[in-house]
Parts: structure tokens; sequence; C-alpha cells
């Protein structure tokens, strides 16, 4: 594991702009505090989104474009390290298989999106006793996925149907678990949520796609959603409807869920938005629930 050493993260500070103050805090490296302007943290369990969007509310370009969260941020570095500490943060990273699918070469961990912060962010988890990375679980309904894609390591978990398990059975990595939750195809999200936290994963971040994640807020399964907007409007037409971090679900504007602002940061013309989801169906524990070595400390 990286050792914390003594130079600086090389990231200007965010902008601390408003922060209710009802927020958990965790024991942050002094230089993770420093660049993110104050302190995060999680109740246990919890289930939080993390998305980067244009002003316009774009967040994928299509499936020819691989890797739009980059484009779509503009490379911001800030985003990256953002990433990395809500990743350093996760006992798990739930990801539908269409945002595996757009990631070649991607790993879920707080070091492959921000290796400069590789050190702290790994100092964070060793302070909150997770294990080095947050595990990947990734759901699918057929299993059509890259057996050999570089997120999938040893404890990664392919949550999926009979359909799909049957596709994939002894052809993924050694150490990569597929786990059917049975028939249809189309998963209960709710199920997927509830076999997770028989695992005892209790802070589980979300990195979409939207797709998934439609189903997991129309289910009121998600408590906080982080949303980075990006200086820049992306537009969409018929040909490319680039859509925005819903998809596939619609909701009746009376029913629809209700955010409640958090947060916010910023970093240039990039805004960090953290909002409360408000109605989910797992609220997160009393703190005295939270086992001590996860429980949140004093600001
Ligand atoms: N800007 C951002 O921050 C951001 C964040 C995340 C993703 N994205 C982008 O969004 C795009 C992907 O969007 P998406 O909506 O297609 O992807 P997605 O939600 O990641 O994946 C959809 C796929 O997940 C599986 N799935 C979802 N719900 C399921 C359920 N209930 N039961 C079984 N399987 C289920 C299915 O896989 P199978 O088809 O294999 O059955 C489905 O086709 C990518 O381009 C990605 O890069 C952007």
């Amino acid at each position: 594991m990286p050792q914390p050493d003594d130079s600086a993260i090389d990231l200007a500070p965010f902008e601390l702009l408003t922060e209710t103050a009802d927020q958990p805090v965790y024991d942050l490296p002094t230089r993770l505090r420093d660049v993110y302007a104050g302190a995060i943290g999680f109740e246990s369990p919890c289930v939080y989104a993390n998305f980067v969007s244009s002003v316009d509310g774009v967040v994928t370009l299509g499936p020819e474009q691989s890797s739009p969260g980059s484009l779509i941020s503009g490379n911001s570095r800030a985003d990256r390290f953002v990433m990395g500490l809500l990743r350093a943060c996760a006992d798990t990273v739930l990801l539908g298989a269409g945002t595996l699918r757009d990631s070649p070469g991607h790993r879920w961990t707080p070091a492959h999106v921000f290796p400069d912060a590789a050190a702290e962010f790994a100092e964070l988890r060793r302070r909150l006793k997770r294990t080095e990375s947050p595990r990947l679980v990734v759901v699918t309904a057929g299993g059509d996925i890259d057996v050999l894609h570089s997120g999938l390591v040893p404890g990664s978990v392919i949550v999926t149907s009979d359909v799909g398990a049957r596709h994939l059975m002894h052809r993924l990595p050694a150490g990569v678990e597929v786990r059917s939750l049975g028939e249809p195809p189309n998963l209960s999200v709710q199920r997927v949520v509830e076999s997770l936290r028989g695992d005892g994963d209790g802070v589980i971040l979300t990195e979409g796609g939207p797709t998934l994640v439609g189903q997991l807020l129309r289910g009121h399964l998600v408590n906080e959603l982080f949303l980075t907007l990006s200086p820049v409007l992306l537009g969409r037409s018929s040909s490319e409807p680039r859509p925005g971090l819903v998809d596939a679900t619609a909701f009746a504007v009376a029913s629809a869920p209700a955010l409640s602002l958090s947060s916010a940061r910023r970093h240039g013309s990039h805004l960090f938005l953290r909002y409360a989801v408000e109605g989910t169906r797992w609220p997160a524990s009393p703190p005295s629930a939270v086992p001590p070595e996860a429980a949140p400390v004093a600001r």
C-alpha cells in the first residue's frame, strides 16, 4: 500500500460555498481535508450516487464514445479527485453493465482516477478499517460483458439472472464471483442492494449509469447524490439522444424524488453539489448503530 509522504497534493483547494452542519464526517488525512476544503463522511447503511453532467444535463455521449464522463468533465482533475475520494469512502462500487462496457481499461479504485492522492486514499481506508479498494459489483441481466475487463479483479461480483450466470459461468477470472438472483432477467434492484448488505457492505457508491440509477431512485434506494456540474453545454438530437442521469425511468412530477442541497463546492467554473434524496427506503442508521470502526468522528 502506498504511504503518505510530505509532498502536498498537486491540486488547488476547492472553495466551500455552503454545507449543512449535520454531515457525518470521517477522520480524513489532512491533505485530503485541505484540498476538499473540509471533511466528508457517510452514515451506514447508505447508497450514494456520483455523476458528472453538462450544465444542460448530458451525462453520456452514446455507445460510440467510451469514457464519456472524462470528456464531459473536460478531463477535470478536480472531478477526478472527488471521484477518488468518494470511492475511498465506499465498501462497494455498484455499476450497471452499460457503464462497464463503455469504460474499457478502467479500474474502479480511488487511485486509478486520482493517482496523486493514492497514499492519502489508502490511509483513509486504513482509518475506516476498509479493505484496500472498494469491491466492484456489476449488474447485468444477460451477462454480455467483457470477462477480461481490467476492472474485474479478485473480489469483484457480477450480480445477474440465471440466464446471465449460465452465460458467464467458468469464463470469469479466478476470484470474480457470479451471483444469480434467479429469474426474471430484469432483476429487482432492491434485492441487489439487499444482497450486498447481506455481505456486510453498508456504504455503497453507485457510479451509474443512468439506467441503473433510475431504477435505484424509483425504488427509493439512493440516499445521496453527488453531482459535478461541468461548465459546458452539449445539447442532444434525435440521432444523439444523450441521456441525463436518469434514463429509462420517468417520474410523475408529483412523486419525483425531491433533493435537498447538503453542500456546494466550486473549483474554477465546475460546481460540486451534494444532495440528500428525500424519502429513501433505508434511512441511514442512527449513529449508535454504526460499527465503531467505521463510525463518523466529530468535525
Ligand atoms: N457522466 C457520468 O457521470 C456517467 C456515470 C455513469 C455512466 N455514464 C455513462 O452512461 C452510459 C451507460 O448508461 P446505461 O444507462 O446504458 O448504463 P448502466 O445503467 O450502467 O447499464 C445498463 C445495463 O445494466 C444492466 N442492468 C441495469 N439494471 C438492471 C436490472 N434491474 N437487472 C439486470 N440488469 C440490469 C443491464 O445490463 P445487460 O445489458 O448486460 O443485461 C443494462 O443494459 C455509459 O456511456 C457510461 O459511461 C456516465
